[in-house]
């Protein structure tokens, strides 16, 4: 290490849009997250990185410095290939709650880092809290355990994995430096490489309600998360998929409980609206099997998930997950003994024609407003908040009949919430069709259609 370093002389050398050595760039981490490199310098610097990008050999070294500012867990005496998934973030974006236990169910180890609702869409952690008693918060020994005895645990970032990316993402989330491809990458990665896993499966959204809204920043995006967990010796395949309406019916979190548990149950609960949610499933859940070792092929591994659920094997391995993390299996067995909302408002289509499109953007947004999410990072929840709808792209709708329902317990915003939601459907006399939600498939050879 130099030991004659200049933070100053490093912010220009970036600004001014030159590559830093993994020295330079380690000597900005350890400074960062030990308070010898204080908030103002580190923004500058984030913010010069935001203009100027880095090469593939910095986003790979940034990655590296800020996975070993904090532990790898090492989950080697662990039998079988572990396998996780990553999702950008979207709305309705309930995948992981049924992924987890379905793959885990077919014999490859899940062992998942997840995190809380960002902006306008929703988080893992969030609603797996809205099922009474389930702990997030778990020691890195409690994780190994529960891994180890049902071969799925899914939790929160602890302060050993990445803390260098803890801090950094707090300030990137205030100096406006969170959309930035190497930031997000050196951010993502860290956290899931910590995790002690063997194979990854990236799903990078794309759409209004989607962090990398056009097709062309989520395929740089994918394919930098590609390149830096095969650099690792991860292997990672990326699929991006179309967030231009929300992924199923419920937007809200224990709402998105109902609809995963009805998706693992099978055929004899589910809403026919949520084929787009089990599309997407199916396609990462069967790659992860592929990779996991158990099928020769991701279509093969797309077969097993299917016979999981048909069989209730998945279900099972969800309410094992359940009660392994302390959560209530009665409310999982009897979903009607939920407490409800006090208003629970249709929302009527202002007139007939067929859904062209449904802005996922606004209706993230309009879940917040309901009590769904967060606007600050320490505002409360109402787990039982949100929105169900009953119309999605590709149906038809006469007037007066109902889009959408409401769940909340704020009586002051429901005429505005109402009001919004109408207006993020649109609505013509054309007919519109469905399309696939699996856009393409990212691997180290490239980008492929997939479908
Ligand atoms: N999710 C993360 O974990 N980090 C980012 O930078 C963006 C999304």
């Amino acid at each position: 290490m130099n030991f004659y370093m200049n933070t100053v002389d490093l912010i220009r050398k970036k600004r001014n849009g030159e590559s830093l050595s993994e020295d330079e760039m380690r000597f900005l981490i350890h400074g960062y997250v030990h308070g010898s490199i204080p908030e103002y310098q580190m923004s500058a610097f984030l913010m010069a990185v935001y203009f100027r990008g880095m090469s593939d050999e910095e986003t790979l070294t940034f990655t590296r410095l800020m996975l070993d500012s904090g532990k790898r867990i090492d989950l080697t005496d662990i039998p079988g290939r572990k396998v996780d998934k990553h999702s950008t973030g979207g709305v309705g974006d309930k995948v992981s709650l049924i992924l987890a236990p379905l793959v885990a169910s077919c014999k490859v180890p899940v062992p998942m880092i997840s995190g809380r609702g960002l902006g306008h869409t929703g988080g893992t952690l969030d609603k797996l809290e809205s099922i009474p008693g389930f702990r997030t918060t778990l020691t890195l020994e409690e994780y190994r355990n529960i891994i180890q005895r049902i071969g799925v645990v899914m939790m929160g970032q602890t302060s050993e994995i990445a803390p260098a990316d803890k801090k950094m993402y707090a300030l990137r989330d205030v100096t406006a430096t969170v959309e930035c491809i190497p930031l997000i990458a050196g951010s993502i990665m860290s956290k899931k490489l910590a995790e002690g896993i063997d194979a990854l499966v990236l799903d990078i959204k794309t759409g209004r309600g989607a962090f990398m809204e056009t097709y062309e920043k989520a395929i740089d995006l994918g394919t930098t998360l590609v390149k830096i967990g095969n650099g690792f010796g991860v292997r990672t395949i990326g699929f991006v998929t179309d967030m231009n309406e929300p992924l199923g019916i419920a937007v809200g979190n224990w709402l998105e409980v109902v609809e995963s548990v009805h998706c693992l149950q099978g055929k004899r609960g589910r809403s026919d609206h949520s084929a787009d949610l089990m599309e997407v499933t199916y396609t990462l859940s069967g790659a992860m099997v592929y990779l996991g070792g158990k099928a020769n092929s991701i279509e093969e591994g797309i077969q097993v998930c299917r016979e999981s659920i048909d069989s209730g094997r998945a279900y099972s391995k969800f309410l094992e997950l359940v009660e392994a993390q302390g959560g209530d299996v009665e409310s999982i067995e009897n979903l009607s003994s939920y407490p409800l909302s006090t208003n629970i408002v249709e929302v009527k289509s202002p007139k007939g024609g067929f859904i062209q499109e449904i802005d996922s953007f606004e209706l993230g947004q309009v879940s917040i407003l309901l009590g769904a999410g967060r606007t600050k990072l320490d505002d409360p929840i109402d787990m039982k908040a949100g929105i169900v709808l009953r119309k999605k792209v590709g149906d038809s709708v006469m007037q007066g009949e109902p889009l959408a329902v409401l769940y909340t317990d704020k009586d002051s915003v429901v005429t505005e919430a109402r009001h919004r939601v109408a207006q993020a459907y649109t609505i013509t006399a054309v007919p519109s069709s469905r399309t696939s939600r699996i856009i393409s498939m990212i691997d180290m050879e490239g980008v492929h259609p997939f479908n």
